[in-house]
Formats: C-alpha cells, structure tokens, sequence
C-alpha cells in the first residue's frame, strides 16, 4: 500500500527536481551577487577558515585517497598546493558551465590534471563504489538531501567517506544575514535543519565539527572597528568557540559545520 503510493508519488517528485535543478543551473551561470553576504561575515571566518580547510585536507587525504569526487567545484583550489598535492584522481562535477569554466580555468593555470564534468548530483554517472572520498563545500544545501545523500553513499567505496562544509539554519545572527542578503542566494537553498541530519545518520556513521557561534555577531562587531579580522577579539571569538563547539545541545546553533560521514566497510 505505501510503496504503491510512493511509486505513483515518484514521477512528479522527478519533474519537481528537474525544474529545481534547472533553477540552480540558470542561477550560477548569470552568476549570484555574492559581495555584501560574504563581506558581513568576513570576520567571522578568519580563524575558522584555516582550521576548516586543515581538517578537510587532513581527511580527504587520510588512507592514501586515490579517487576523490568534488560536488559542486571548485573548493579544490583552496585544499590543494605546491605542499599539498591533488589526489591522483580528482573529479569535479556541477552543473553549471560557468562553474566548471572557472574550475577549469584555474586548473589550467596552476597545471594540474583535474577531470571537470557537468553533471547533476542527483544522478552521478559514476559506478558503484568509484570513490575513496566524495566532498564539497557549500553544496549539499542547494540539493534534495535524500536523493544526493543515496548517490554519494551509492559511488563510495566500503568504509569510504564523505566530508561536507554546509552552513546550519538555526544560527540566529546567521538568519539575519541570509534574511538581508537574499541576491546572494537561489530560491531552493535549504541550510542544514534537523530533519536534514537525520538522513545524515541513516546512511553513514557521521562526526560534526561546528564553527562560528559566538564568532558570527563578534564578527560583526569586528568589521565595524577593526580593518583586519585577524585581531585579538576574532582570535578570543574563536577561542572560545571551539569550547563552546564540545557543549551538548549546543552544536546545532553554530553558523557551519562540516560533517563527516564514513560508509560501512
Ligand atoms: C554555493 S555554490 C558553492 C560553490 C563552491 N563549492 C564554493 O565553495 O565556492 C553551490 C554550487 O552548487 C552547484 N550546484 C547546484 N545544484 C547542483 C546540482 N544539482 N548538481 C551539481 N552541482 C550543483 C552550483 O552550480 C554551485 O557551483
């Protein structure tokens, strides 16, 4: 009865995936207007933006990681250097042209052989098990969870993992700036809630690692009176935040986390 249900359910779920995949696809390719949300909160990240891209090279390149996915391009550019090599199979895939150019485009430039495809990331044209590691930054919350969640789950290897960086929505201060920027965001984008998570859960076994709680409305204050957000007040922000990151109940009201998800092995 319910699975009957479901199936008849299912085409227009598709068709109501495909037009907002659409919608996504036009938004990033006449570009979004990004300027005044990332400069409200470009104190805030200061100090959590090292210690992120630290914990994501750390785990991406654990194990020997050999084939490695990038959802929504091009956050490989920040993880991988002259230091710090790219792994020696990396595929980006996103859905818009111009993403992938700008991907490519950097490729290009630092001579690095990445393989850039448009694809959309409810439908990955991968094989089962293809990949050690599948990641992205900011992603996720522009997708269908479950539909996204299943695939990457589907084209990780046993014991493979998954590590996202995904704004949460519970963060109050977080809210107000996504409220008063909206030309920085597309009409679908759906910040982690808890009903979210829980899709987490049921696949993967999964860790968190919150950032910028008491760092977001400090971080306001901070761009008002100083020029740079490295400063000792972001720095006592962030100290303390990453106390306050290990308080139960608390977690889930930060602005970010990344989450880390490792399939079954
Ligand atoms: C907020 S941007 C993040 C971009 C990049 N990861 C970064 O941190 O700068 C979200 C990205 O998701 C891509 N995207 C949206 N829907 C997608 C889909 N269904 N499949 C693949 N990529 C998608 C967009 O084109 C865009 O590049």
């Amino acid at each position: 009865m319910t699975s009957a249900f479901l199936d008849r359910r299912r085409p227009y779920e598709e068709v109501q995936r495909a037009a907002r995949v659409k919608r996504e696809q036009e938004s990033f390719d006449d570009g979004l207007q990004r300027a005044r949300y990332d400069d409200a909160l470009s104190h805030c990240q200061a100090y959590w933006h090292d210690a992120v891209l630290r914990l994501c090279r750390k785990t991406i390149l654990a194990d020997g990681a050999r084939d490695v996915l990038e959802i929504g391009s091009h956050g490989w550019a920040m993880l991988f250097d002259a230091a710090t090599p790219t792994p020696k199979n990396l595929h980006c895939i996103n859905i818009s042209q111009r993403e992938l150019e700008n991907g490519r485009e950097k490729a290009t430039s630092r001579n690095v052989n990445i393989t850039f495809r448009q694809m959309d990331a409810h439908a990955l044209d991968y094989e089962d098990n293809s990949f050690d590691v599948v990641f992205g930054f900011g992603i996720l919350h522009h997708l269908d969870y479950e539909a996204a969640l299943d695939e990457i789950h589907r084209v990780l290897r046993p014991g493979g993992k998954m590590i996202f960086n995904e704004p949460l929505d519970m963060n109050p201060v977080g809210r107000l700036v996504r409220r008063l920027t909206p030309e920085a965001r597309t009409i679908d984008e759906a910040p982690l809630r808890g009903k979210h998570l829980r899709l987490f859960h049921e696949r993967f076994d999964v860790s968190y690692y919150p950032q910028q709680f008491l760092s977001v409305p400090a971080g306001l204050l901070s761009r008002l009176l100083a020029k740079s957000p490295r400063n000792p007040f972001m720095r006592a922000a962030f100290a303390a935040d990453q106390v306050l990151a290990k308080a139960p109940g608390l977690r889930f009201w930060f602005r970010k986390t990344v989450i880390i998800g490792v399939k079954d092995g």
